[in-house]
């Protein structure tokens, strides 16, 4: 599947990033079932490990506003390799979104896509706490 909007639109996140420490630019977009799309960038704090990566923002954004059911999330940075998600995303985005689709993209314009399952196996999900004995 192509995910050239989707793509489009991490990028264009990315440039409302708030990184004045690391100077490393992340933009997300995840796209609901519906085909909506909801962006986010990495935000800094001066604490630095309060930091919000550009995946928890979009898909944060997108919860506030209802959404529950999610197909892709693409991934953009400034890096020539491709970025992928941090082990906190890979874990909220499992978690809130299940196996979605994750595109993640290089500084060459170039895409590949991996499911959450790939990037996450045997995750701790909301599943287990409900099988407490
Ligand atoms: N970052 C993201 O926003 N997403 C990722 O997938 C990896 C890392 C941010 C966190 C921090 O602001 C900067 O990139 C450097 O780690």
């Amino acid at each position: 599947m192509k995910y050239t909007k989707l793509i489009k639109a991490a990028n264009k996140a990315k440039q409302r990033s708030h990184s004045p420490y690391s100077k490393f630019r992340v933009g997300a977009a995840i796209v609901t079932r519906s085909g909506r799309i909801f962006t986010g960038c990495n935000i800094e704090n001066s604490s630095l490990s309060l930091t919000m990566c550009a995946e928890r923002t979009a898909i944060s954004k997108a919860i506030s506003e209802g959404q529950r059911q999610f197909t892709a999330i693409a991934i953009a940075s400034d890096a020539k390799d491709f970025i992928t998600p941090c082990g906190a995303c890979r874990q909220v985005l499992m978690d809130l979104a299940g196996n979605i689709n994750v595109v993640m993209t290089d500084g060459d314009g170039r895409s590949k896509t991996a499911r959450m399952t790939e990037l996450l196996p045997m995750p701790f999900t909301n599943a287990v706490l409900t099988h407490i004995l």
